[in-house]
């Protein structure tokens, strides 16, 4: 069967806009020509304050994975963030991973793999092509975006390095260094951050290594220079800033799972059904959303990605939560 995956029309490189770029600009111009644009979003000026250490990247958009749903503005989108390394609010990590140095970075690839390998970040670029996808991320604190990835599906990077038999899993391992980053010293986890996945889940087409965000390549504050996303899974799941990918035989333990076992399992899928101890996961806040006539939305099994549920078919998803 023909694989409509990479269906796209193709234009010439030259003609390719990012659709993303073009929707955060139209944004931030509606933005200005209605006045909702207050004075302190405009000092956080997304095009100014919030780009300052990124590059333009270009990508082909990816038809197949545009989530019908609106993007949400840069300028949510890049100062209203989990990065814990960066400080515990949602404002922090915009004003202190300023000072992140990116470059040079490189992402160690070992464990169960034929040939271990260091790669720097303009190799891990070149791996595949680039596409843009609209993606929906939802955190389990309840609150969702609409955000466009620049990246390419993670199952590339797996293809090319040619993990064992043995490869089961994968663990990601996130910068952890108490010069750069503030947080690092506070006991919320244990540091380094560490995810992981189970290979099926790391394989699944929808699992993207990302690089860029909004036609650029990603913020400081939203993991740069490398990330993973996983649409279908809470947002804690997505671990930013990434140095080391490792192929394991047993599951990894992860940074939250290791702090709060009861409250984040390894699985984290975004289930409505299955509540986390302290608060419902029925309903989800769009963030851009806010205001007195919006009403929450009603969260989706898997965050609306139903071509998931095969990786779970047989499990209890109220005991591998
Ligand atoms: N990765 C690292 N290294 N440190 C973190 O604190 N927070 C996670 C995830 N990845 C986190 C991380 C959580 S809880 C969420 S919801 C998402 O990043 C937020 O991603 P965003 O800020 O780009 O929206």
């Amino acid at each position: 069967m023909k694989n409509n995956f990479y269906r796209f029309q193709e234009p010439a490189p030259s003609e390719i806009t990012p659709q993303s770029i073009a929707t955060a600009r139209r944004q931030f111009l509606q933005q200005l020509a209605i006045g909702t644009m207050t004075a302190s979003s405009l000092s956080h000026s997304a095009w100014a304050e919030n780009t300052s250490s990124t590059k333009p990247l270009s990508a082909r958009p990816n038809m197949i994975y545009t989530a019908k749903d609106k993007p949400t503005s840069f300028t949510d989108a890049t100062t209203y963030n989990n990065f814990y390394e960066f400080g515990m609010d949602k404002s922090d990590p915009a004003v202190t991973a300023k000072s992140l140095k990116t470059h040079p970075w490189t992402v160690q690839i070992d464990g169960e793999i034929k040939k271990p390998l260091t790669l720097d970040v303009d190799s891990l670029l070149k791996l595949a092509p680039l596409e843009e996808r609209l993606y929906r991320l939802r955190c389990v604190e309840g609150w969702s975006m609409v955000i466009p990835w620049v990246g390419f599906s993670f199952s590339e990077l797996i293809r090319k390095i040619e993990p064992t038999g043995n490869a089961k899993y994968v663990e990601f391992t996130t910068l952890a260094d108490p010069k750069q980053m503030p947080g690092v010293g506070s006991r919320v986890l244990n540091w380094p951050y560490t995810e992981g996945l189970r290979i099926d889940e790391a394989n699944h087409p929808l699992t993207m290594l990302v690089m860029g965000m909004y036609g650029q390549t990603l913020t400081n504050q939203n993991g740069a220079p490398v990330r993973i996303i996983v649409p279908w899974k809470y947002g804690f799941k997505s671990a930013k800033s990434l140095v080391r990918i490792r192929f394991t035989e047993k599951p990894p333990i992860t940074a939250w799972n290791r702090s709060a076992p009861e409250e984040y399992g390894f699985y984290a899928n975004v289930n409505p059904e299955v509540d986390h101890p302290r608060w419902s996961q029925a309903t989800e806040r769009r963030i851009g959303e806010d205001g007195l006539f919006n009403k929450k939305r009603a969260t989706m099994m898997f965050n609306g990605y139903p071509e998931v549920a095969s990786l779970y078919s047989g499990m209890n998803l109220r005991k591998f939560y």
